[in-house]
């Protein structure tokens, strides 16, 4: 086997290398208010956290904090009032854009781990600008969100993608420091989408967006939006598309949503992550379950022999299958024809989970 030794004792290398910036081992923070507090960034790294993504600045703060106008509307305006209002007021957020900027400062001046500042926003607008400030303010890199809902039926598929394309040719203009596009599932042709961002100069992805689905209050027939922290059933559309695109893409890949025990976290990097963000099991658990996070994949590679990362990276991936759609395609209908003799390896394995992993022959 490639890469394996033949010393289990000899110390495996964890490290890994995402938009460019070495990281220790491929666990770290996502984008989140965990790192709102200097204290708690200090703890992330100090549990062996490889790097920090701060929460998003939204395109509608920026925008209000320089024109006073939300997508162009002014608040003050009687026939816009109703579409503002569903915004929260500036002061609802935890920080404006020159305090996300000196906190940004006052994160890097507090660890050494790379810190990533992160935008989000749907428009190639001026806000993009704000990027720059984000860069000068050190970040390491910039992670842009680009969460949307796109409820206009005349808007058309190949109009929003060209919009997505724009928005990362912007950023590549405006900035030296790595990009990353957090994205949706969502599109039709997802292999594409990724790709035409990654020509567009993105030097990372981050899979998946999730989205938050606003619940209905039956007693007073309104919407509230609702926030579960995830669970590894999210994982496997992660798994999917990163299994997908190793192969495809030679862009950093990093997986987010639905990574909560170990095990969720050496799948992601079988299928093919460069670094696995958490945010839910860290909320959950502590800053410290990064420590676990590591020592279990540690652990792990031990046991199969791993020396590197390098070696388990991609793993399961699609990268080596010659035709990935029909393979797609091949396995769903395999699934459902043997749906019971499936079921029964669900069965043996969730019976056999704690068993030692054997390396394989
Ligand atoms: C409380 C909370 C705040 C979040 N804030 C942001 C944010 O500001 N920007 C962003 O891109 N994602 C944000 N996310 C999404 C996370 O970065 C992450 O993608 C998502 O929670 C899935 O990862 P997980 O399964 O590890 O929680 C937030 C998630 C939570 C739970």
């Amino acid at each position: 086997m490639g890469g394996s030794i033949a010393n289990p004792m000899v110390s495996v290398d964890l490290s890994t290398t995402y938009l460019g910036l070495r990281l220790s081992n491929p666990f770290m923070i996502g984008a989140s208010p965990l790192a709102d507090h200097l204290d708690t960034a200090r703890r992330l790294e100090d549990a062996g956290c490889a790097a920090i993504v701060l929460h998003s600045l939204f395109e509608e703060q920026i925008s209000q904090a320089k024109s006073g106008r939300i997508r162009h509307l002014d608040p003050l305006d009687r026939q816009f009032a109703p579409v503002v209002s569903y915004f929260p007021e500036p002061e609802a957020y935890a920080l404006g854009p020159a305090e996300y900027l000196e906190h940004l400062r006052r994160v890097k001046d507090a660890v050494k781990i790379p810190v990533i500042g992160s935008l989000n926003g749907t428009t190639a607008e001026t806000w993009l600008k704000f990027a720059k400030l984000i860069q000068d303010a050190g970040a390491d890199a910039l992670e842009l969100n680009t969460y949307e809902v796109v409820t206009e039926p005349a808007q058309t598929a190949m109009a929003i993608e060209r919009g997505l394309r724009q928005i990362v040719q912007d950023l590549k203009h405006e900035l030296k420091i790595p990009i990353a596009i957090k994205l949706s599932p969502y599109f039709t042709a997802f292999a594409n989408v990724a790709r035409e961002i990654e020509r567009a100069g993105a030097n990372g992805l981050v899979l998946f967006n999730r989205f938050l689905q606003p619940d209905i209050d039956i007693r007073h027939l309104s919407v509230w939006p609702r926030l579960d922290l995830s669970t590894s059933a999210e994982l496997p559309l992660r798994l999917r598309w990163l299994a997908i695109l190793r192969g495809e893409l030679r862009c950093s890949l990093a997986a987010t949503g639905g990574v909560v025990t170990p095990n969720d976290g050496i799948k992601a990097i079988l299928a093919g992550a460069d670094v696995v963000q958490m945010v839910s099991a860290i909320l959950s658990h502590g800053p410290s379950y990064f420590a676990a996070m590591r020592d279990e994949l540690r652990r792990w590679m031990e046991s199969l022999e791993f020396a590197r990362l390098e070696d388990v990276r991609g793993r399961v991936s699609l990268a080596k299958t010659e035709a990935p759609s029909a393979f797609e395609r091949a396995q769903y209908i395999r699934t459902l024809s043997g749906w019971s003799s499936w079921l029964g390896y669900q069965a043996y394995v969730r019976a056999h989970e704690d068993d030692e992993p054997k390396p394989p022959s």
